[in-house]
């Protein structure tokens, strides 16, 4: 949700801050901007539409200067014009502020701003923020940026400058994620690593209620009583290459068919071979908490919701703890229930999510334990958790979540297999399930092989305007994900069922004219989904009914069937979600839509 960068240092500033946005254009894209100091004060350039326009304003205009800051917004507060862009301004010039978050008492604020005479240009929240600097009192900008947030409720992470004080920037964080790059003689701040990793691969997390105050020759960060705050220099372990498109068309395309080695990554050193087990040595989890735990609640949102849902099935298979699957959007504002032995487990690619985040806090306030399931290394709720697992999955750009599900699931299958060699299930099914999932990343090499085939069943169906997508059991949160996929990039409505239950409702939408895919790998339930593809058929639904080897022919039935590798069971859902990601992936290329960046969505989204 918007992305925000700045630089102080010796080069010239504006190809850097455009670079910068570019790469955190996920974060949203519907206008951008930069303000940039030189001599003559600062010299703002604003417009609605994504980076690129604005790079070539500034060819034709150029901006010279070596500090500046930079905007990239996903809108909240009004429309996403070029004035509601960010930098944002004071009535007289001197300030200039990027802000990510919500000013939640915004319109308070300004009424009282604009009595006491500030004069506003734009409808977002983020403009009393450089009303209130301007009023503010102190000797430096830090002090005043330090007085005006003590009037502000909500979220922000912060980027301001002033005319008046050339060659500084001040940063301030709450609630939105922000980040220092620490280079020679110059320093970056950014709303992820991905903006800085071309200068610099040491970073600074900023923490909630931290100043940061960036000058070419030192930074520092300090509380809001201005006490000097020590925060540790950590090292991005990623390259560069891992956030470039390598050759691929698309981002979505290149993390789809990084699987076999984003599975491996999340696997990596954690299988224990002899004892059927894995080990999971970031989870802070003895075997007397384990012991412990009566009900495990799952909070997270969108792909990372599905995630959970397959988690629930493989946790309680393999531990008989019972497992609830909350949106956190909807779990952090009901009443928490106290219950002992709960152990709360937040699922996130970015750890930074605004929902999942609170809902994890709320889980802790009532006396939880919490973990965090997570891509992105340092990210809020990586830090927040009390342990976890990282996915290393290794950078995803594209806005729809794809490598970063699969590595989800493989997980929460560890974290079940940990938890449940704890609790009774035997070494022998431990060892069992050791196996077959060293056998993934091979498993997902063979799936993705599927792919001409998944693009020629794009070929015939991304006309349609609808889709239904149908699964049972642990292949029932695939077929959710599947329908999200699609919607998401293609914007063709598409819906997820349970397969038996599709009888009681959109059984009435099917005709010839609407595509039913069906997720049917073999498992118990198998026979119990092909009596469903027997209902579609009889109403003279299409059917592509993606299977999986070792099962009975079904071209009886389905128009086209496709068949992925034979797994476990609670696996099947990594190699089943796969041709799903490919057909919303092609069909989406063939309609002409934006993959990487379609409307109206952002990668991270940091606002509730
Ligand atoms: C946004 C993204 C989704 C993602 C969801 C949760 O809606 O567009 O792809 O699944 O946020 O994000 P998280 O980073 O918490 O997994």
């Amino acid at each position: 949700m918007c992305g925000i960068i700045g630089y102080v240092g010796t080069r010239d500033a504006a190809p850097i801050l455009l670079e910068g946005l570019r790469r955190l254009e996920y974060r949203g894209y519907d206008s951008a901007g930069v303000a940039i100091q030189n001599g003559a004060g600062l010299q703002v350039l604003k417009l609605a539409g994504r980076v690129h326009v604005l790079k070539e304003r500034l060819g034709h205009q150029p901006l010279h200067g070596t500090s500046g800051i930079a905007h990239t917004r996903w809108a909240t507060h009004g429309a996403p014009t070029g004035r509601n862009a960010h930098p944002h301004r004071d009535c007289t010039g001197d300030i200039a502020l990027v802000h990510n978050g919500i000013i939640e008492n915004a319109d308070a604020l300004r009424a009282a701003l604009e009595r006491q005479g500030h004069r506003f240009t734009t409808e977002t929240d983020t403009e009393t923020l450089a009303h209130l600097i301007e009023d503010a009192a102190g000797a430096t900008l830090e002090d005043r940026v330090i007085a005006a947030l003590a009037h502000v409720e909500g979220t922000y992470g912060l980027a301001v400058m002033s005319a008046a004080q050339p060659g500084k920037i001040v940063v301030a964080r709450q609630g939105s994620p922000v980040l220092l790059g620490i280079g020679e003689n110059e320093f970056f701040v950014a709303s992820d690593a991905s903006a800085v990793l071309e200068y610099t691969r040491s970073v600074v997390y900023l923490d909630d209620g931290d100043i940061a105050v960036l000058t070419p020759t030192e930074y520092h960060v300090i509380d809001s009583d201005s006490h000097v705050q020590l925060r540790e220099v950590d090292d991005v372990t990623w390259d560069l290459a891992a956030i470039e498109l390598g050759g691929y068309p698309h981002f979505m395309l290149k993390e789809i068919m990084e699987q076999p080695d984003t599975v491996r990554a999340t696997l990596r050193g954690r299988l224990l071979f002899e004892h059927g087990t894995a080990r999971l040595n970031g989870l802070n989890l003895p075997p007397e908490a384990c012991a412990e735990i009566r009900r495990i609640v799952v909070v997270a949102c969108g792909t990372s919701w599905h995630s959970g849902l397959v988690g629930r099935h493989v946790i309680e298979d393999l531990t008989g703890i019972p497992v609830q699957v909350e949106y956190a959007s909807e779990y952090r504002y009901r009443r928490q229930l106290a219950l002992p032995g709960t152990l709360t487990i937040a699922i996130s690619q970015s750890g930074e999510t605004a929902d999942t985040l609170e809902a994890m806090r709320a889980a802790r306030a009532a006396g939880s334990r919490v973990l965090g399931i997570v891509n992105v290394v340092g990210s809020t709720i990586a830090r927040e958790a009390d342990g976890g697992i990282y996915l290393h999955a290794g950078p995803e750009i594209g806005v729809a979540s794809t490598k970063a599900f699969t590595s989800q699931i493989v997980a929460l299958v560890m974290l079940g297999l940990y938890l449940g060699r704890q609790r009774g299930l035997d070494e022998e099914q431990g060892r069992e399930i050791v196996c077959r999932l060293a056998q993934l990343p091979q498993l997902v090499s063979r799936t993705l092989a599927l792919e001409p085939q998944v693009k020629a069943l794009a070929e015939r169906y991304a006309d349609k305007p609808n889709f239904l997508y149908l699964g049972r059991g642990v292949n029932f949160p695939v077929a959710l994900e599947g329908a999200l996929k699609l919607k998401e990039i293609s914007y063709i409505h598409a819906e997820g069922y349970p397969a038996a239950e599709m009888k009681h409702g959109p059984i009435a939408l099917i005709d010839a004219n609407m595509p039913v895919v069906f997720v049917a790998p073999k498992d118990d339930v198998y026979q119990k989904v092909v009596s469903n593809m027997q209902e579609v058929k009889a109403r003279g639904g299409r059917i592509i009914a993606f299977t999986s080897e070792g099962n009975g022919d079904l071209s009886a039935l389905a128009d086209q069937q496709l068949r992925v590798p034979a797994t476990l069971p609670l696996l099947s859902p990594v190699l089943t979600s796969i041709p799903l990601q490919l057909l919303a992936y092609h069909i989406a290329v063939l309609r002409g839509c934006d993959v990487d960046r379609p409307r109206n969505l952002a990668k991270s989204v940091t606002v509730e």
